[in-house]
């Protein structure tokens, strides 16, 4: 029995932001140093230290932004220790993430031609936790002044005349926890405070995101909204935030000390994975229901800017570098979390993967001891799906029931879709989350027809594939024919434990 679908094609839906497809760089392990940068006097391709096989890769998602420099580190980051010549620059200790030795090599302007590189927009989040409103304010004032002023001077003097366009500015990270072990309370009045100091100058705007809560603390969420500004105008007051974030990690468990290796895993163990994974759904919900109650317009924005998968570090790596490998599962987290993110496009405005090159869910995995690196399984659902910014998001009715498992005292929806159009162009997205049953769909596309369909699949032999260097395809996506038109009617065969997408012209 097929699973009949009905996507409304000529009917309006929320705008997918293209931010939804945003990463996370933080100073953790080889995401920063040994990942993107690499240094000048590198054997390894770069430009100015950056690495180039790495942004070229990276160029190919369309990233539309990157949140640096943390995380955890952010609220221990002092900006001015990464300006100036870099023999100068004070050495630190990342006292989060494995006690090593920070020389604040890669700073302000390394991160800033990073994203032109990546033709990124930076995502900046300041230090709440340990720095002071002086220091934020004029981090700001640093990097988007224009003309004279003692940031811009200082600036210019650095290198670079013109200021950057800076919009997205974190005002903390986990103020629940790594950030400052405050309560909500606190952190509103404090996120106030702070945000009043971070200025818009000339033509730059200021998108201010309060540290919001983890995961389903909702209570969180409640607290920082009552806070947020005058609700009643228009436009958020400038002097507070315009978005609150939220994290949620994919977590198997059984506790955290044991989240499971990323590959080696048994059947039982993937379902919990997707279990633990389709809570996104709720989790959002959740805020969003809290948020609906003090702004029904939905002029704030609900940013995830950290979510993905958290296993166990591999074996013999520093257990604080959280290296891990990424698998068809990793890709299957990734895939049902955008058609989540799809879904919820009218109130999430921003979501950031954790974390880019070589620490948890990331895209990239670069060998420590070669130049090789590998493309992961997420990085191709990421490239799969990069048709989906700035589309608008249509509606996935369903006339039959969606096939499902039960996991423990859970159940699972073991298929999951999304559909978006942009211009006359409509990408289709179907991931089928049974390990070992395929799946067949029949998708009405009412208010339109499709002629040739281009259709992609990522899937392998067994769950657990993943890519190395020597076999670094071993999960890489393939023309996929199973795929159907006829008139008005989308028909696929989805293989057991894949992702498909079909995109063409209406
Ligand atoms: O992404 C790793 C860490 O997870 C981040 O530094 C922190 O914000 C979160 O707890």
């Amino acid at each position: 029995m097929a699973i009949e679908a009905v996507i409304n094609v000529d009917l309006g839906g929320p705008r997918i932001n293209r931010h939804l497809y945003g990463h996370f760089a933080e100073h953790l392990g080889r995401c920063v140093y040994g990942g993107f940068y690499v240094g000048e006097d590198s054997g390894i391709p770069n430009e100015r230290g950056l690495r180039l096989d790495v942004v070229e890769a990276l160029r190919e998602l369309h990233i539309p932004n990157l949140r640096w420099p943390g995380g955890c580190f952010a609220d221990e980051y002092h900006w001015r220790d990464g300006i100036g010549p870099r023999d100068r620059r004070p050495v630190m200790v990342n006292t989060h993430w494995g006690g090593v030795e920070e020389n604040n090599h890669f700073g302000t302007h390394e991160f800033m031609a990073l994203c032109e590189m990546l033709g990124a927009e930076p995502y900046i989040a300041g230090n709440v936790g340990s720095g002071t409103v002086r220091e934020m304010s004029e981090w700001v004032e640093y990097l988007t002044r224009d003309g004279d002023s003692p940031m811009a001077r200082l600036r210019k003097a650095n290198g670079r005349e013109e200021p950057w366009p800076v919009r997205f500015w974190g005002l903390g990270n986990e103020a629940w926890g790594c950030g400052g072990n405050m309560t909500a309370e606190h952190y509103a009045q404090e996120a106030r405070r702070y945000g009043t100091y971070c200025r818009d100058y000339g033509g730059n705007t200021l998108y201010k995101i309060a540290a919001g809560a983890n995961s389903a603390d909702y209570a969180w969420t409640e607290t920082l909204m009552k806070q947020v500004g005058h609700l009643g105008c228009r436009h958020v007051s400038s002097t507070a935030y315009h978005a609150l974030s939220v994290h949620y990690y994919t977590v198997t468990g059984p506790t955290w000390e044991q989240k499971g290796s990323a590959t080696a895993f048994d059947t039982g163990e993937y379902y919990r994975t997707m279990v633990s994974a389709a809570r996104i759904e709720e989790i959002l919900a959740g805020h969003e229901a809290v948020m609906d109650c003090y702004d029904p317009g939905r002029s704030v924005g609900l940013v995830l800017d950290e979510w993905g998968t958290w296993f166990d570090v591999e074996p013999g790596t520093n257990p604080g570098f959280l290296y891990q490998q990424n698998t068809l599962r990793d890709a299957l987290v990734a895939s049902t979390h955008f058609d989540v993110f799809h879904r919820h496009a009218d109130r999430l405005v921003m979501a950031n993967i954790a974390q880019t090159v070589n620490v948890l869910q990331a895209m990239i995995l670069t060998d420590p001891d070669s130049d090789a690196m590998v493309l992961t399984p997420t990085y191709h659902v990421f490239h799969m799906n990069r048709g989906h910014q700035d589309a608008t998001s249509l509606r996935v009715d369903f006339r039959t029931a969606l096939p499902s498992r039960a996991v423990g005292e859970a159940t699972l929806t073991t298929v999951s879709m999304s559909a978006s159009r942009k211009d006359s162009r409509l990408l289709v997205s179907l991931s089928n989350l049974d390990a070992d049953e395929g799946a067949e769909v029949e998708i009405e596309l009412r208010g339109g027809a499709l002629g040739t369909v281009d259709a992609v699949i990522l899937t392998s032999g067994t769950l657990p594939d993943h890519n190395t260097p020597e076999s670094p395809s071993a999960v890489a996506p393939r023309p996929y024919d199973g795929v159907t038109v006829a008139g008005g009617t989308l028909r696929a065969h989805l293989p057991a434990h894949s992702f498909v997408t079909v995109s063409g012209v209406l």
